[in-house]
């Protein structure tokens, strides 16, 4: 890193200037918004997917999941420089001897194992998330969102105990009228900026995979969300699945069933001849790239009534699939009865392809990817 930072700033950038408590504060405060950001973004998914009590997702707007969770996944990959030019710049004080000075740096000093460990394993894990790569025993989701509490309960400690020298570090007005002082700063700025375009630039490489108009520099992003059947991209796949047979069966049916006064069996011709309605709306995956279609199908509030179930029902909604985190989603109130709710017969003037759901996927507003089941067979009311 000091090899690349000379060849960069030029032999006199000696490390040691650049090893200053201002870069490290103002490379501290982008970090903290960063994932502060993260955090939240990431905690509303985890609740949007497994819902407490209190908690009650709305239908609308329809994007707004869209926007979140893209949010977290290009907040986290542009912090990915940022993280690693703070340790660098921090790092001579992390071997500084006595390690500690009193009961107060002690703790503070200890922190910094979960922060500076919880950081890395998450902005690792969510890489390697993205990439469809899990090179270890334990569940993603369980170990992100609970390494994500540790950081942030780390990362306030952290800012606590630093937070009058960040001010102090900031605050120091013209530099003093010593001979290198004016090229210290000078370099430091240059470091910084170097580190913030890194960071600008990892990321407009990968956000066109959610943000249409940079669609084309997209490539670091590990999906284009225009590649698959239909022209959109598929993360599970009918044969990965295993519903390619259980698909195209002639006697498939769709019932409705559970709360409801008239449970329903329909054939797919039944479901076909149901009246229609069309809805353009967006599949966001987890993994951050995000993809928007034209939907045709029937509406889900429409077979609800029709099978009388109550006007505040809510709905499991379940697939052929048999296992696995895609096999079922839940509807609540609002996206059971939301207008645009649909089991979708068609998108794009075309019957769906067997790997975007064929015969029938959920579509619906402001839902992760994951909850927009495929291979929908049954409507199970609440
Ligand atoms: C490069 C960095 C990161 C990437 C690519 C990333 C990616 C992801 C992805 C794809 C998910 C959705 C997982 C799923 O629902 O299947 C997720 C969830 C989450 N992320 Fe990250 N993440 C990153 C960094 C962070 C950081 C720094 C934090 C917090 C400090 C964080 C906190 C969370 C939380 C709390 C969840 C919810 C987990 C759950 O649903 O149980 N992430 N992240």
């Amino acid at each position: 890193m000091t090899h690349v930072v000379r060849r960069v700033l030029g032999p006199a950038a000696t490390p040691s200037r650049l090893h200053a408590e201002r870069s490290a504060a103002i490379l501290g405060i982008a970090l903290g918004v960063a994932f502060g950001t993260c955090f939240v973004t990431g905690v509303l998914s985890h609740l949007i997917q497994e819902p407490p009590g209190w908690f009650l997702w709305t239908s609308r707007p329809a994007g707004l999941y869209r926007v979140t969770q893209s949010v977290h996944v290009a907040t986290g990959v542009a912090s990915i420089p940022l993280l690693f030019a703070k340790l660098w710049v921090v790092y001579p004080k992390l071997f500084a001897w006595p390690p500690f000075e009193n009961v107060a740096h002690l703790v503070e000093r200890v922190s910094l194992l979960p922060l500076i460990g919880g950081g890395l394993f998450e902005l690792f894990s969510g890489v390697a998330n993205i990439n469809q790569w899990y090179p270890w025993p334990f569940n993603f989701r369980t170990a992100h969102f609970a390494v994500a509490w540790i950081t942030i309960g780390a990362l306030i400690v952290h800012i606590g105990a630093k937070w009058a020298t960040t001010r102090s570090a900031l605050s120091r007005g013209r530099p003093p009228p010593e001979p290198d002082a004016k090229r210290d700063a000078l370099d430091r700025r240059r470091f910084l900026l170097g580190v913030f375009g890194t960071s600008g630039l990892v990321t407009l490489l990968t956000v066109g995979q959610t943000l249409r108009p940079l669609e084309r520099l997209v490539l670091l992003a590990p999906r284009r969300p225009n590649v698959g059947p239909q022209g959109f991209a598929v993360n599970r796949s009918a044969v990965e699945a295993g519903v390619v047979e259980t698909a195209r069966r002639p006697d498939f049916r769709l019932t409705v069933e559970g709360r409801v006064a008239r449970p329903l069996r329909l054939s797919l011709d039944e479901v076909r001849a149901l009246p229609q309605h069309e809805a353009t709306l967006p599949i966001q995956c987890v993994e951050g790239w995000s993809t928007s279609q034209r939907w045709r199908g029937v509406r889900v509030r429409d077979l609800l009534e029709r099978a009388g179930a109550n006007p505040d029902a809510e709905v499991r909604v379940e697939s052929l699939q048999q296992r696995g985190a895609f096999a079922s989603s839940e509807l609540n109130r609002w996206h059971a009865h939301d207008r645009d709710t649909l089991l979708a017969l068609d998108v794009d003037g075309e019957p769906l392809h067997i790997d975007h759901g064929f015969p029938l996927r959920l579509i619906g507003p402001n839902r992760p990817g994951v909850m927009q089941t495929k291979w929908v067979t049954r409507l199970m009311v609440t």
